[in-house]
């Protein structure tokens, strides 16, 4: 292992520095303090490599802190590992862990998780934390930073200096409250070297000091850790001191993600006395973003990150640059301007010039202060100095780190708690006017998804996350569809995401335009669908689309993240999706093949889709164009139905229908619809009745090459029904999974939709209902006969007493008895 190495040459400079001062205990020789406070023994965790840590209840270090241990009363299923979340030592009055250390710098970790602590309400919690006499939390809620960063639990990692043998580590409830308690899950001591205190330029105004030197007892906090255009990296994977490096994408601002790329594989990563090994990893040099390969694209953007951060204090922004890649081994081949807030602090940045060449190590700092009462977010931009003329007119960044400085001549480091988002908000009062202005001001974070995006503009307290790996176990999806709004995209913007509507990108094509996919800002992932201009049509639909989905969100619809209008273009950004269409997934293709019980979860997520738009709002919507093609699939294969553009609203109850031309596709159509011009909610089920034996038999439902009985599925699956063949029509592929019960109340309920007359059919909610219970049939296969079995047969059964019941008792008492008296299969 190299680290350990590391850590105890490390230790051996700190003591001949600090001249013997600390009589070292030889279990400190790692110098790496975990402990799993409020837990006992040793434990390893299962997320950052299974490093063991110590229970605090049992761990020489902690004998006289207090408080008491306490376990979690829930485990949320995020939760990236039991050790150290799931136990906490609870404090309700002032209480101080004594780390013998030794002296110098070190990263201390605090990792939380905001729950109920048996009698001890999570709401309650609320403290401060002081390292020595810095003040590093106050008034910390931690369930509030959670919640507003939507992430389960958090880890707070901070550097600070300890010019004595020991850290005292004090937990301080807050005053103000009676009930307040403080706690904490776990806390991790790593040695360092003093890597923060060398020349830095420190940024003040126009002003720029380039030999600035920060006080080197200076306490700092990590916001934020990234390897530039490469992937997360992992503690255990880290250069020594456990850091975790994350993914920058998400905090790309615009849609200028640039590229991204990785060493030739004739490079190596030189460090050098002045860039060490530990300062970071090598594949955090051995990855960059740059700004792409095109000149003129490069000189009308910057390559911008937006960071949200704390206000009031200054920050160390630390830039890590390599050049990996050939042919640029040579000075003024590569230069560009770096900009912090809008300001100049590099002109001429040239890596080469810098590091000494290709492949060799080099890293900027920057102190700046985040003046104003209003600024939250802080703003990294590059662009290609054209002054120099350099061969290529662009710009690369290989790492990136920001750490909140202590307030110089004062002992505190902590923020505020950061406010939650609106729909969260309790107290609406608490967020700041400035949080809601940064909201608007940056668009791009407001439509990017999902609720860790979206806290990054009220970020105050800062919070990191770990592992890339946990903290998107950690993320919750659950208000995915809350913050959500759709989004007005320039044309530009879209013709960055495709690349120019490059051909290669193109996911789909049909009568309306082509679908592409395409990245927006911080690298989101999207189906752009550019239907053809100028078409009269083509405009209602994208019109009716666009109310559709703004106004109807679910997690079986597929969201549309944004449009564009500009220059006649109609264009619909959504998420992408990608499995594709379930079609994509029967025949025709080299995909392999779903299993019965997958088949069975989609058409559920379908029907879900379908009845919320049927009865999920209040006139109804009928969706008039069902079928395998606009099922998308996601990357869980859940189902979202899609294609809203010839949507209808009812405007009526159930009876309603709605007279109109007769728009759908063919083998698909209602025949009532077809023949009297009447579309109703029913003329969905006929439809997805089809969808049905499709997924069943897995066969276009028009086939015209096929013998005349046979063209039509529909007609021919249900004249097979009627001979009690349909089992010979069945996709082989998952002939031998379904089980005849399943298979059988699968097929009446898709007979059933496509019956001729809109008033045979079941209503959606009928449709789901049946279909949860094929599935369960499906499930219980292996148990057959028991006693639970029955409970089914009576949701079935209850199901009769409405008026479109699918199931009629016959068939019923025929799957009762199956699985009274299961025959083998
Ligand atoms: C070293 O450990 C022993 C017991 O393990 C303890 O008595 C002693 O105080 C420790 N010394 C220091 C400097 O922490
Ligand atoms: C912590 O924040 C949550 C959410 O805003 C709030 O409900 C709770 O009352 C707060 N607790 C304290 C002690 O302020
Ligand atoms: C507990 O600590 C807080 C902050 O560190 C301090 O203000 C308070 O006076 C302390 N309370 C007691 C009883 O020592
Ligand atoms: C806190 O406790 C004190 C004394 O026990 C009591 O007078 C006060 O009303 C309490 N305050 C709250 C907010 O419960
Ligand atoms: C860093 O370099 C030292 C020698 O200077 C070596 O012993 C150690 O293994 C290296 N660490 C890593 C993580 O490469
Ligand atoms: C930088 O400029 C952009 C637009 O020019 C502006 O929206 C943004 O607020 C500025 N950022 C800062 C930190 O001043
Ligand atoms: C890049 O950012 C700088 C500083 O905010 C600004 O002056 C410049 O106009 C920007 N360039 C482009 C092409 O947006
Ligand atoms: C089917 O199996 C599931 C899980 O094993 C069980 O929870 C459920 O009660 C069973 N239902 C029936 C009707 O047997």
């Amino acid at each position: 292992m190299a680290f350990p190495i590391l850590l105890v040459k490390l230790t051996l400079l700190a003591l001949l520095l600090s001249l013997g001062l600390a009589a070292d205990n030889a279990s400190m020789d790692s110098c790496i303090i975990l402990l799993n406070c409020g837990g006992s023994n040793q434990y390893d965790d299962d997320d950052s490599g299974g490093r063991t840590w110590d229970g605090d209840t049992t761990s020489k270090f902690t004998p006289s802190v207090g408080g008491v241990a306490a376990s979690a009363t829930y485990r949320d299923p995020s939760l990236p590992s039991m050790v150290p979340y799931m136990t906490a030592r609870i404090f309700t009055s002032n209480s101080t862990y004594s780390f013998p250390i030794t002296p110098g710098r070190m990263f201390l970790r605090l990792y939380f998780y905001p729950a109920a602590y048996g009698n001890y309400a999570v709401s309650d919690a609320s403290f401060a934390v002081t390292a020595g006499n810095l003040v590093l939390l106050n008034s910390f809620n931690a369930s509030q930073a959670a919640m507003a960063t939507n992430y389960v639990c958090l880890v707070l990692e901070f550097s600070v200096y300890v010019s004595s043998s020991s850290l005292d580590l004090t937990f301080a409830p807050s005053a103000y409250l009676n009930s307040s308690y403080a706690f904490v899950n776990g806390i991790e001591i790593v040695h360092t070297p003093d890597m923060f205190i060398a020349d830095t330029r420190f940024v003040n105004g126009d002003h720029i000091d380039y030999a600035f030197q920060l006080p080197a007892d200076i306490g700092l906090q990590t916001m934020y850790r990234f390897n530039v255009g490469g992937q997360a990296i992992s503690p255990k994977d880290d250069s020594g001191f456990y850091r975790s490096w994350d993914d920058d994408s998400p905090y790309i601002f615009g849609a200028g993600y640039g590229v991204t790329y990785s060493r030739d594989s004739s490079v190596t990563i030189m460090y050098t006395p002045a860039v060490p090994n530990y300062t970071a990893p090598f594949d955090v040099y051995g990855t960059a973003r740059s700004m792409g390969p095109d000149a003129q694209i490069n000189l009308n953007y910057n390559l911008t990150w937006i960071l949200p951060v704390d206000v009031g204090f200054s920050y160390l922004i630390r830039f890590h640059f390599c050049e990996i890649q050939y042919p640029i081994t040579m000075v003024n081949q590569r230069t560009f301007n770096i900009y912090i807030n809008n300001q100049t602090v590099e002109q001429d940045m040239d890596v080469i010039f810098r590091s000494g060449g290709i492949g060799r190590a080099a890293y900027m700092d920057y102190v700046i202060m985040a003046s104003g009462s209003d600024q939250v977010d802080m703003w990294i931009a590059l662009q290609p100095d054209i002054a120099t003329k350099p061969q290529f007119y662009d710009a690369i960044l290989n790492g990136l780190e920001v750490f909140k400085l202590q307030v110089f001549g004062t002992n505190n480091l902590a923020g505020f708690n950061p406010p939650l988002p609106e729909y969260l908000d309790v107290n609406p009062s608490r967020v700041p006017s400035s949080a809601r202005k940064s909201k608007d001001a940056i668009p791009a974070t407001i439509f990017s998804g999902g609720c860790a995006l979206l806290l990054i503009t009220f970020l105050s307290t800062c919070v990191i996350y770990r592992w890339n790996k946990v903290a998107k176990s950690c993320y919750k999806t659950d208000c995915e569809h809350l913050e959500v709004e759709s989004h007005h995209f320039s044309f530009a913007e879209i013709q960055l995401a495709t690349k120019y509507f490059d051909e290669a990108l193109i996911i789909g094509r049909g009568g309306f335009g082509n679908v592409y996919s395409g990245k927006i800002d911080r690298g989101i992932k999207v189906a752009i669908k550019r239907l053809n201009q100028g078409s009269q049509q083509g405009f209602h639909e994208f019109q009716t689309e666009i109310g559709m989905l703004c106004n109807f969100r679910h997690g079986h619809l597929v969201s549309l993240i944004g449009y564009c209008k500009d220059k006649n273009e109609m264009i619909l950004v959504y998420d992408y999706m990608p499995h594709g269409t379930l079609r994509d997934h029967l025949y025709g293709t080299r995909n392999p093949s779903l299993s019965w019980k997958q088949r069975l979860n989609i058409c559920i997520g379908a029907a879900r889709g379908l009845h919320y738009l049927h009865t999920g709002t209040e006139q109804g919507i009928i969706h008039r164009d069902v079928k395998t093609t606009n099922i998308l699939l996601d990357d869980k294969l859940m189902a979202k139905i899609s294609d809203f553009g010839l949507s209808k609203a009812c405007t009526d109850t159930d009876k309603a229908h709605v007279s109109t031309a007769v728009k759908g596709s063919f083998g698909y159509f209602d025949p009532e619809y077809f023949l009297l011009r009447r579309l109703t909610k029913k003329s969905d089920v006929y439809s997805f009745g089809v969808v049905l034996f499709e997924v069943l038999c897995a066969r276009p439902v028009i086939n015209t090459e096929l013998p005349d009985e046979q063209v039509s599925l529909r007609d021919w699956a249900l004249s097979c029904l009627e001979k009690g063949v349909l089992k010979k029509i069945v996709d082989p592929c998952i002939k031998e999974e379904i089980t005849p019960e399943c298979f059988r109340i699968f097929s009446e309920l898709a007979k059933k939709c496509v019956a001729d007359r809109s008033i045979d059919r079941p209503s959606m909610d009928d449709v789901l209902q049946n279909l949860e219970v094929a599935l369960t049939l499906q499930d219980n296969s292996s148990c057959p006969g028991e006693p639970s079995s029955l409970q089914i047969i009576g949701l079935v059964h209850s199901d009769k007493a409405s008026t479109h019941s699918v199931i009629s008792i016959g068939a019923q008492e025929e799957i009762f008895s199956d699985i009274m008296h299961p025959k083998g299969r």
